[in-house]
């Protein structure tokens, strides 16, 4: 049983570095030139993880009518939740709660991933329900659990605020559903965390990371991770089932039954399927999974080894790959 988990885990590392070279090179906001510098440092050799780019092209002024929108409670159906309630922006862009308490306390399903980064990825939501940053907006705004806001109410209370009014006239010409997916997905856009010690290494500074964390790095790609964790978020730019080697007995020890994607498309094979979390702050982002039921990331490894590869992890190696998940932390975090 053993041999073939690791036969299927060198199967997937060879797609995934064509994949990444792939999935890469069409991310919205890849730098092309980072791409280049990697392979030049380490050698002519392709890593598949690319380093972040330091900065994003986007209009500032939207930018900051992003920000407004996103900290602004007025947008919820009782004017307590904003985005920023459960996305902190001056922490780790989500929270450190297992599920998040919208409007009246309601607590929801799924645990609040970090916006930073999200732009990079190819869905979102765990479930990958929304295809872009600007679609993903009006769940929470409608979710009666969340934000229970309704479009008439958010036009209504922006059009009649005189700064929002001027400011949506000037940049898109009138306060709309469409500019205010806009403002905010483009704020969520310049919430990148470049220049983490191990984006500095893959730029070719050797010693921006610890031994142990270049062991890590060595053995998420010797194991498998890597298959599923890769480019630019290290992850989110695919779907994998939860359990692929090993039946459900973490799932049901942990008690969930999230049915992830296949609450999407109804199809047997989506049972249990996720969009694959980018790692990127992830030292800085537990709880962890959909659920929030893992609380230490040497726990979330240890079970990714088992559920993921069908490998009981030796306690040494969940150390190195640990210390190299922690080297995966922006300056802004820092
Ligand atoms: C009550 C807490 C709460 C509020 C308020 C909230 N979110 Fe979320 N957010 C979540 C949870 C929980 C998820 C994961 C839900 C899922 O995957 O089904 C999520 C997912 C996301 C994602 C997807 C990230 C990824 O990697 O898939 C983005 C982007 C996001 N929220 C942005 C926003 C924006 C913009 C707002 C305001 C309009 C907002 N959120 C309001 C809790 C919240
Ligand atoms: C076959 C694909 C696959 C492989 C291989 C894989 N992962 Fe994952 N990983 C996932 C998916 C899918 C999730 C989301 C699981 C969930 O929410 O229940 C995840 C979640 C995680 C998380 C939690 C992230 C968060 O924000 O909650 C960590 C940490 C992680 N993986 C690390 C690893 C490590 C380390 C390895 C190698 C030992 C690995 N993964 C191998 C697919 C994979």
């Amino acid at each position: 049983m053993q041999g073939s988990f690791e036969r299927a885990g060198l199967v997937l590392v060879g797609c995934a570095v064509i994949l990444c070279a792939g999935v890469v090179g069409r991310r919205p906001h890849a730098d092309p030139s980072s791409a280049r510098a990697v392979r030049v440092a380490r050698g002519e050799q392709m890593e598949p993880i690319v380093p972040l780019p330091r900065r994003v092209e986007l209009d500032e002024r939207k930018v900051a009518l992003g920000e407004e929108l996103f900290g602004d409670v007025r947008l919820s159906g009782d004017g307590t939740v904003s985005c920023a309630t459960c996305h902190i922006v001056d922490d780790n862009g989500a929270g450190s709660t297992p599920r998040s308490v919208g409007t009246r306390g309601s607590v929801g399903e799924r645990n609040a991933p970090t916006v930073f980064n999200s732009g990079f990825n190819f869905r979102q939501f765990w479930d990958g329900r929304a295809r872009s940053l600007e679609e993903q907006v009006d769940g929470p705004l409608l979710d009666p659990k969340e934000m229970d806001g309704s479009w008439d109410a958010v036009l209504r209370t922006l059009g009649g605020d005189a700064a929002y009014s001027a400011a949506f006239e000037d940049l898109y010409g009138g306060v709309t559903r469409e500019a205010v997916r806009d403002a905010i997905a483009t704020f969520e856009r310049s919430l990148i965390t470049p220049d983490a010690p191990f984006d500095l290494f893959l730029r070719g500074d050797e010693d921006a990371i610890a031994p142990t964390a270049r062991r890590g790095y060595q053995l998420f790609k010797d194991l498998g991770c890597v298959a599923c964790h890769q480019g630019l978020n290290v992850g989110g730019n695919m779907f994998q089932k939860v359990g692929v080697a090993r039946v459900e007995e973490q799932a049901v020890e942990r008690g969930s039954f999230d049915l992830g994607r296949y609450e999407v498309t109804g199809k047997e094979r989506d049972k249990r399927v996720f969009k694959v979390p980018g790692l990127r702050n992830v030292a800085r982002t537990a709880p962890y999974f959909h659920d929030g039921s893992v609380a230490t990331l040497p726990e979330a490894v240890r079970i990714m080894g088992l559920s993921q590869l069908g490998r009981e992890l030796e306690v040494e190696e969940v150390e190195f790959v640990v210390a190299f998940l922690e080297s995966l932390t922006g300056e802004r975090l820092r």
